[in-house]
């Protein structure tokens, strides 16, 4: 079933869905028949423990060729020795940091599993929390093989290129301005269909992804449930040798099945992949006077076990008019009990007038003293406080309470002179007593 039809996406967010490719596939009224149609195989994946609240419980029930636990043991996998290299226990430098985007592979082709990069981490898997920014730079697809995170949710940041993700549960197409989450354990390959793609990766080991609550703000605004998408089943029915790379415990697995497993023919439940289109967040800032904190741009929460305190936060610095009056309208300087990591999908972000490339990333731990580089603030400073919208642009941050650690090897790819932007800064005049 590899046809090109344009794939076809059910609008909500955790919804309870259900989806069949063939007529018939889906059982009625039961989860686990004793003969399911077709001889299909019935498999529960749970994305919650079984006890969690109903509020909180995540899971789908999948109808497959072949049931996932016929494989082969896995063994660990040679390729990739920029993703997931393990964590080191030395010193972590307080310093800022910010890297230039990744360049795209020159010479042999890779795919998205070998193109990819950890840059950054801040818990290990096993604590069952924190969060890891990771990016990618393929110039092929995924061929005879997939990608299965036991580790995390994976959210998808493209900055240059679509992916089309075919997954157990549905095939998804996100291009940059839009992300695609594809929950822990399900099994994906990655297809370029601009020949190149770049961007980013937030691996979830925490709580699942979810929308905010919206407190004074009501009942409507920011990301709004209705524009998350998700995929209708689709299955591919290949018997050739198909390789499944595992990412488990921080490090990667391989083994082979002779047959592709993504070949789930109907599934339901509310543990599904889905898209979103960033331009459809409904923005909502000041329209009298100050910044306020840029928790009203969550687009997506990862709570801790401590109210109101993310163990991740995925934020957007998306278009919108600045009306605020007597107001330094940039991000102020601040520091922060929480750690950010941010990124550039396109444009310019309006705190850094340079430096911070589409691509890059920068890297503000626990307290890290942070705000507009010297040129943004003085434009800033002296700015015509017309009402002025800020366009083209769309950065993110994924804010954690828990300090990230730099890779190797982005500690030793990180700008030389990232605290220069915030050198020379004029000393305040103080009346003369
Ligand atoms: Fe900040």
């Amino acid at each position: 079933m590899t046809d090109p039809i344009t794939p076809t996406y059910i609008p909500g967010f955790g919804n309870h869905v259900s989806t069949e490719a063939i007529p018939g596939a889906l059982p009625i009224g039961r989860n686990s028949p004793q003969r399911p149609a077709f001889g299909l195989y019935t498999e529960q994946l749970s994305g919650t423990a079984f006890t969690a609240p109903r509020h909180e419980n995540r899971r789908s029930w999948l109808y497959r060729m072949r049931p996932t636990a016929e494989h082969p043991p896995f063994e660990a996998y040679e390729g990739a020795k920029r993703f997931a290299p393990g964590t080191a226990d030395t010193p972590l430098p307080p310093n800022r940091l910010r890297w230039d985007p990744l360049p795209l592979p020159g010479g042999e082709r890779v795919d998205l599993v070998d193109g990819m990069t950890t840059m950054l981490t801040n818990r290990h898997p096993a604590d069952l929390e924190g969060v890891a920014m990771h990016v990618y730079a393929a110039t092929k697809d995924m061929d005879a093989r997939v990608f299965m995170d036991a580790d995390g949710e994976l959210l998808f940041i493209p900055e240059q290129g679509r992916l089309e993700l075919l997954t157990e549960l549905g095939r998804i197409e996100v291009a940059p301005g839009q992300v695609a989450l594809v929950p822990r354990g399900v099994r994906f390959k990655a297809l370029l269909p601009d020949g190149q793609a770049r961007g980013y990766v937030a691996e979830n080991h925490g709580a699942l992804f979810r929308l905010p609550d919206l407190g004074p703000i009501g009942a409507n605004g920011l990301a709004n449930p209705r524009d998350f998408e998700t995929p209708v089943a689709w299955f591919e029915d290949r018997d050739e040798p198909t390789e499944v790379i595992q990412k488990f415990m921080g490090s990667l697995w391989t083994t082979t099945l002779d047959h592709s497993p993504l070949d789930v023919v109907a599934w339901h439940g509310n543990l599904a992949p889905w898209r979103y289109d960033l331009s459809r967040f409904n923005t909502i800032n000041t329209v009298s006077f100050d910044h306020p904190d840029p928790s009203i741009f969550t687009v997506l929460t990862s709570p801790s076990d401590v109210p109101g305190r993310a163990n991740a936060d995925f934020v957007i610095f998306p278009p919108r008019w600045m009306v605020a009056e007597g107001t330094f309208r940039p991000p102020w300087f601040h520091r922060n009990v929480m750690s950010e990591a941010m990124g550039l999908i396109t444009g310019a972000y309006d705190a850094k007038a340079e430096g911070f490339q589409p691509g890059g990333i920068s890297l503000h731990n626990i307290m890290s003293g942070h705000g507009p580089d010297v040129a943004s603030w003085q434009g800033a400073s002296a700015a015509d406080l017309k009402p002025h919208k800020i366009e083209g642009t769309m950065a993110f941050m994924l804010e954690s309470c828990w300090a990230y650690r730099p890779t190797d090897y982005a500690l030793t790819h990180a700008q030389l002179d990232y605290d220069a932007v915030w050198a020379d800064f004029p000393k305040a005049t103080l009346p003369r007593s």
